[in-house]
């Protein structure tokens, strides 16, 4: 069996500062014994994006030095809330492929793992270029045989919730390029701080509540009424088998209180989830 953690939308914020009344740093501690208490023996840990609440370098640094402490290899990618620029000055300009961004691709045991960066700098919704979709159109080839898993920060699904508006745009393009492989097992994403499973254009999708508040899957609506709770703080768990692939949404930090509205007004510069 392969065994993979998801960890998403840490939003991590400067040393002296909350993120909407939440220590999301504390909070990144939390996961971070969680797994090192129950998941060592997991393959490694991707960070699907919203690494940090504001794209800037203290609060990489501060995430870094918390993940200092993982007992897995950690590999990241980003965000709406990131910031491309600052992200590789801090860690680096081999973080990203030849397309640029922090893409990647992970073989492990007989799976391939597809990372994807949908950060479109200063904008809510997510996309990838044509450059992202030749790479990962050259990721599947090299993949006939193998199943694959595709994680990324926004997902390609509408999910009926007021903020639709901003998952991935022109996922029709992203769909055409998976359906060059036969054997898309699972697309991962965070983003929507919400856990919601289901299918689209014949392709399973997960999508991941991650480290920051919870959004309640509230139908409808305008996006500025829907409630946000504390938590819970989950990661998800991804198991795989010949023929399963099974993805656990584990909690670590069990908070379920309703945040006042007024920690959520609406700015759509800013307040994106
Ligand atoms: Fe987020």
């Amino acid at each position: 069996m392969f065994k993979f953690v998801v960890m998403s939308d840490l939003h991590i914020v400067a040393p002296g500062t909350l993120s909407h009344a939440i220590d999301t740093t504390d909070r990144l501690r939390c996961a971070v014994s969680h797994i090192n208490e129950n998941h060592s023996d997991a393959a490694f840990c991707v960070l699907a994006g919203d690494l940090t609440d504001n794209g800037d370098a203290p609060s990489y640094h501060r995430m870094a030095d918390v993940l200092a402490d993982l007992s897995i290899p950690a590999h990241m990618t980003l965000g709406n809330h990131d910031s491309r620029t600052v992200f590789l000055k801090h860690f680096g300009a081999d973080q990203a492929c030849a397309t640029g961004y922090i893409d990647r691709k992970i073989d492990m045991g007989d799976y391939r793992v597809i990372i994807l960066d949908t950060l479109q700098e200063g904008q809510g919704a997510g996309a990838l270029d044509d450059l992202q979709l030749d790479w990962l159109r050259q990721q599947l080839a090299g993949a006939a045989g193998r199943p694959v898993i595709i994680v990324m920060h926004h997902g390609p699904a509408a999910l009926g919730v007021p903020m639709d508006f901003i998952r991935l745009q022109h996922s029709d393009a992203f769909v055409d390029v998976l359906k060059t492989h036969s054997d898309i097992r699972q697309i991962i994403s965070g983003h929507v701080h919400t856990s919601v499973a289901g299918s689209f254009c014949g392709l399973p999708f997960t999508t991941i509540s991650g480290n920051h508040y919870n959004i309640l899957p509230k139908l409808g609506g305008d996006f500025s009424d829907v409630p946000r709770r504390e938590g819970p703080g989950q990661i998800g768990l991804v198991l795989a088998t010949d023929d399963t692939v099974v993805v656990h949404h584990e909690t670590f930090f069990d908070r379920h209180a309703i945040q006042p509205a007024e920690l959520h007004s609406w700015q759509p510069a800013d307040d994106t989830p």
